[in-house]
């Protein structure tokens, strides 16, 4: 059964009782800073101000940015990844800092979402991506990369992901596509690893680890997404139909199998 362990406070606190080089994949969806005064969306139908929630609205965010990041690496190990996942607003500060701290910068994945949202206003393109950095420690760093073929049906994967964005299973405002988490987690990590999510919101990430045996831990701020995150990760069982699957296709002579179509033959949709 995986170990997870939730935290419900502020991960500049939080991960410092963390041992250091002792995490597999970091995930971290951070506050994009994209709520205020200055920032519209549209809702129902009707343009108002974006307003996520106090939590993302951050003072000095390059401050905040560099402070989370350096104790992320710290406690991941020399051959781990950190996958940050933002939008302009704050993807630059993501990206300074990863060079600044002399990180690897392996890909920058670009998460198109086809469904995205249309515009009221007619004065720009409709935004319908996310921005994912992925970085290591070093050059030697754990990525499947033979299991990222065999996702992708036999040809190398490219760093254009094509996920659309997903009915929430929450309230929480931002909660990421479990399609989005499952190809980041299959391909950065292995069963019994270690996945932290410093930012864990409604639960996503560790919704996922748990399904495919891997241990997790997870941090929020906000006491009524932590609540909604620790029910939502106690009613997930680990999938054993689709580990075992997981296993013959990680096997290198397994050949290619349809990766999606059987998961959803495993899954019954
Ligand atoms: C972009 S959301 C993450 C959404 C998540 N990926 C999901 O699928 O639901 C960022 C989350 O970080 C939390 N947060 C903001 N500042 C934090 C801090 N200093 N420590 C821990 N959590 C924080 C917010 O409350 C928010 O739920």
């Amino acid at each position: 059964m995986p170990d997870i362990k939730l935290f419900n406070g502020d991960v500049l606190e939080i991960i410092k009782q963390f041992e250091s080089k002792s995490i597999d994949l970091i995930f971290a969806d951070p506050p994009y800073n994209l709520s205020g005064e200055n920032y519209l969306t549209c809702r129902s139908g009707k343009i108002s101000k974006c307003d996520k929630g106090l939590w993302d609205q951050i003072e000095n965010i390059n401050e905040f940015n560099r402070k989370w990041i350096e104790e992320c690496i710290r406690v991941l190990k020399d051959n781990g990844t950190i996958w940050i996942s933002g939008t302009l607003h704050n993807h630059p500060s993501i990206g300074t800092i990863l060079k600044q701290l002399n990180l690897w910068i392996i890909n920058d994945i670009i998460w198109f979402k086809p469904n995205a949202t249309p515009l009221i206003q007619k004065n720009r393109f409709v935004p319908s991506t996310e921005l994912i950095w992925l970085a290591g420690k070093s050059k030697q760093y754990y990525f499947n990369y033979d299991l990222a073929v065999k996702l992708n049906n036999g040809k190398q994967m490219r760093n254009l992901w094509e996920i659309p964005a997903e009915r929430h299973k929450t309230i929480h405002p931002t909660e990421k596509p479990e399609k989005l988490l499952e190809r980041i987690i299959l391909i950065g990590s292995n069963e019994q690893d270690i996945i932290l999510d410093p930012f864990m919101g409604s639960g996503t990430t560790g919704v996922v680890a748990k399904r495919l045996n891997r241990n997790f831990i997870g941090i929020e701020i906000d006491e009524t997404y932590y609540c909604i995150a620790q029910k939502r990760i106690e009613n997930t069982q680990i999938e054993n139909n689709l580990i075992q699957f997981l296993r013959k296709l990680t096997d290198k002579n397994s050949g290619q199998l349809d990766f999606y179509s059987t998961i959803a033959k495993i899954r019954n949709y």
